[in-house]
């Protein structure tokens, strides 16, 4: 696990020259998206390069990680409509290039399958990006989580909906109960990760991930045994670091290409 720590912006830097890289690479990279405000620099930083012509989307994929079971089409707080607005729709993708698991289908078990089969055959998730939560889940995998889990029906947490009623008008009421979210063993899969930490409140979350003993009740410590995770915290969310672990990370400028 390469951890390097600097500023939000530097952070977002590091990140879009990885994205720059791969899709100069292999223009049609399947990638992973991630909802919520920790990518959202990254999301800019590459909407900014695209605009700017110096990479594009065109011809790359793309699957989300989650969505909320039981909002239409269209719900502002559906991730499936956030990730349009924070990223899909500002750069090139081609139409349908941008795919997620479907929430609102009749059959939740069949649509988790369904949207395994579409990673599959798309030749699976190049690089996925990463956010945590505060209780050390990633994508929508609680506490609790196997590391084999697959892509299915979870229900979300106490704390994860609290997080989240920020994007509910501040009503945790009006936060679903339930989710389809790709499982750890899933986006272990991915052949290369990012993750990032932007902020006080991920910095214990932080600490258990990068130097915690890898457990189920920490869902993000499963990425310890992944060949290929970069973990991208800013100083606060790095705060509750031992300070060797932060001694032995490096700076985004200190690795940028
Ligand atoms: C989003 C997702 C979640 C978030 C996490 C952090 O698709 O799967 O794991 O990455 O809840 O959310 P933010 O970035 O909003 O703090």
């Amino acid at each position: 696990m390469q951890l390097i720590i600097d500023t939000e912006h530097n952070l977002a830097l590091w990140a879009a020259d990885r994205y720059e890289r791969l899709l100069a690479e292999v223009p049609e990279a399947v990638l992973g998206l991630a909802t919520g405000s920790s990518p959202l620099r990254v999301y800019d930083e590459l909407a900014a390069r695209v605009a700017a012509g110096t990479m594009s989307f065109a011809s790359a994929r793309a699957f989300t990680l989650d969505e909320y079971v039981g909002l239409p089409a269209g719900h502002p707080g559906s991730y499936r409509r956030v990730i349009d607005e924070d990223f899909a729709r500002r750069v090139d993708f081609a139409d349908g290039a941008v795919q997620g698991p479907d929430g609102t289908a009749s059959d939740l078990s069949e649509a988790a399958a369904e949207y395994e089969r579409r990673i599959v055959s798309a030749g699976g998730i190049d690089l996925q990006i990463l956010g945590i939560g505060t209780n050390g889940h990633i994508a929508f995998n609680e506490p609790g989580s196997s590391v084999h889990s697959r892509t299915r029906v979870e229900v979300l947490s106490e704390q994860t909906r609290t997080d989240n009623a920020r994007f509910f008008g501040g009503d945790i009421d009006a936060v679903p109960t339930r989710c389809l979210t790709q499982g750890i063993g899933t986006i272990l899969e991915a052949r290369e990760i990012i993750l990032l930490a932007i902020g006080a409140n991920k910095a214990s979350a932080v600490a258990a991930m990068v130097e915690g003993a890898p457990s189920e009740r920490v869902p993000a410590t499963a990425l310890r045994s992944h060949p290929r995770v970069t973990v991208l915290a800013d100083a606060a969310a790095a705060a509750a670091l031992t300070p060797e672990a932060r001694a032995s990370a490096r700076s985004a400028d200190a690795v940028r290409a």
